[in-house]
């Protein structure tokens, strides 16, 4: 079977034999942003607004990772390419990681050199998407962390890093509280901003409120959930949401790229609305499924069945 490979600094190695050394800024500092985007029917989906965000996110922590956008552009598709014959014909995740290199103190002792690092690699979503069906149906449970959102104004969320331990301790947090529940960052003044991967939606009767810009990831698949809302002509608008505002929500989901849309039945521990997935989530789910020519949910159905064989 033909295996995958990784585009590496313009080259392609074998996705086993990719590596940074351990002087990289990435792994002496989490120095580095990255990029997550996702295909349908093989094809990357909204990549131009993941390529936006990546050279968004180098500019805010000053890296030149060397390649235009166009480059990166070409390079992720010839990386796709490459990579075809070992997908079997799964639909995939590509992640675009750029590190700032080598720190220049170890220089003689780094095989790469300390130029900035940029991998590009692509990865069946049979295991990240099958091990979420479940939750399509019966839906997730978010609590609200003690560890909270760093304010945009000492590390912006915006940039898409991976100086993200106080998501790790938020996730360790909200599996001590329940296992499998999604933990849920608020912000100094106590108002919803995120999940460790993902952007929150609620919906009160026909209206759409997800929260402000300011201190999240502002999320592709948060900026897709809002254009096919207002398409479906619900009234979508940003707010500042307090965990007390949830009560009073119809529905909850969770928006991210993988798996787009989950629906999120429970909130701190109490039902929301009458604790299933509603007709609002349903709705935007169905018309994002139209939207890529893939069923979302049942596809994550149909890699479930396979996830515990599949061998990656
Ligand atoms: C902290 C955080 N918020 C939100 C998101 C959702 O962003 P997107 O829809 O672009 O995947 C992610 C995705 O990884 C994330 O890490």
């Amino acid at each position: 079977m033909a295996s995958r490979v990784v585009y590496w600094n313009g080259d392609f190695v074998a996705e086993n034999e990719a590596r940074i050394s351990i002087f990289d800024c990435a792994l002496m500092y989490g120095d580095m942003v990255f990029e997550m985007t996702r295909s349908f029917r093989q094809q990357p989906y909204r990549l131009a607004e993941h390529l936006d965000r990546l050279y968004a996110s180098m500019d805010y922590v000053e890296i030149d990772c060397g390649l235009s956008r166009a480059d990166m552009e070409a390079a992720t598709y010839a990386t796709v390419e490459r990579n075809l014959p070992a997908l079997e014909g799964f639909d995939f995740q590509i992640m675009h990681d750029v590190t700032r290199g080598g720190l220049p103190l170890y220089d003689s002792l780094i095989r790469e050199g300390t130029r900035p690092v940029v991998s590009i690699n692509v990865f069946p979503l049979v295991r990240h998407t099958g091990g979420m069906a479940e939750r399509y149906v019966s839906g997730g449970h978010y609590v609200v962390t003690p560890q909270q959102s760093v304010p945009a104004r000492y590390v912006d969320p915006k940039a898409k890093n991976r100086s993200r331990i106080y998501y790790k301790v938020a996730e360790l947090q909200a599996a001590r509280m329940e296992a499998g529940a999604m933990a849920l960052l608020t912000d100094e003044h106590g108002y919803i901003t995120e999940g460790t991967g993902n952007n929150f939606f609620m919906a009160r009767g026909n209206e759409i409120l997800t929260p402000r810009g300011h201190d999240i990831l502002r999320g592709v698949s948060r900026g897709v959930c809002m254009e096919l809302a207002a398409q479906l002509g619900y009234a979508v608008r940003e707010a500042d949401i307090g965990p007390y505002d949830v009560r009073a929500a119809d529905e909850v989901w969770s928006t991210s790229t993988t798996v787009c849309m989950i629906p999120v039945t429970r909130f701190n521990f109490r039902p929301v609305g009458d604790g299933r997935p509603g007709p609002v989530y349903r709705r935007l789910l169905a018309a994002w499924s139209d939207a890529v020519g893939v069923d979302i949910a049942g596809q994550a159905r149909e890699y479930a069945a396979l996830r515990t064989t599949w061998v990656p």
